[in-house]
């Protein structure tokens, strides 16, 4: 059959299908190429997988939604890099799976909250956030003083690396021993404390 411009005009199954190969061109062109660009994959100096310890902090953050109040991605605008540091690059987030950048702020960005805080204001501040900013919305965390529990860390390191992230066996076998005896709030705010440190301690940008 030869296809004119008439019969696609009156046929809408190959009209649609053409629309969608068409389409998809403009898409692959642009989104292709991001796959291979080194700035984009490769991780910032100094990034490293998390610890066991860590990982189960991020994991505890995801659980406790604490990204709906929370995004991980400093804009590049003078208003976000003077309040937060450096702007986030796609480099920082390689081992970050899933990622938490979001847009929805009630709370602030803590992209590069890690080392803003000691560890003991962060344990004050979980355990009741009015305790040390008299006005704040953010809910209480007091019952995060408690044992781990959850899937093995092993576990979480092993799928982790099958994925790319570069554990060693070692690192894997001695995940248990490193968490043992350490409770949720420690996992946590071991996590918070290592938010977006290699770019600010490298200055690369601001
Ligand atoms: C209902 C919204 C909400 C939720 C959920 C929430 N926060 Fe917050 N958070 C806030 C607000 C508002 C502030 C600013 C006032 C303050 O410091 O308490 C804040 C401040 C913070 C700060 C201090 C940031 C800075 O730069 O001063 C940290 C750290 C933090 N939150 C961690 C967490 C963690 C971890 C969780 C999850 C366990 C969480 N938040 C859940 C609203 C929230």
């Amino acid at each position: 059959m030869k296809i004119t411009h008439d019969t696609i005009e009156r046929k809408t199954g190959l009209l649609i299908a053409l629309v969608i190969f068409v389409v998809s061109i403009g898409g692959l062109v642009e989104i292709v190429p991001l796959f291979f660009q080194k700035n984009l994959i490769e991780p910032v100096a100094g990034l490293k997988p998390y610890d066991p310890l860590r990982l189960v902090g991020r994991d505890i953050y995801v659980r406790e939604g604490c990204y709906n109040c929370h995004s991980q991605m400093i804009r590049p605008f003078r208003a976000e890099t003077e309040r937060y540091g450096p702007y986030s690059v796609a480099g920082e987030f390689v081992y970050d799976r899933p990622f938490q950048w979001g847009s929805k702020r009630t709370g602030p960005d803590l992209a590069r909250v890690g080392g803003r805080y000691s560890d003991d204001w962060h344990r004050l501040h979980l355990d009741n956030p009015r305790a040390v900013v008299p006005d704040s919305n953010m809910p209480r965390y007091d019952f995060l003083d408690r044992p781990i529990t959850g899937p093995s860390v092993n576990r979480r390191m092993k799928v982790l690396k099958t994925l790319g992230h570069p554990y060693s066996d070692e690192e894997i076998a001695n995940a248990e021993s490193v968490i043992k005896d350490k409770t949720e709030l420690d996992a946590l705010i071991a996590y918070l404390q290592g938010l977006g440190i290699q770019i600010k301690a490298s200055k690369g940008q601001s």
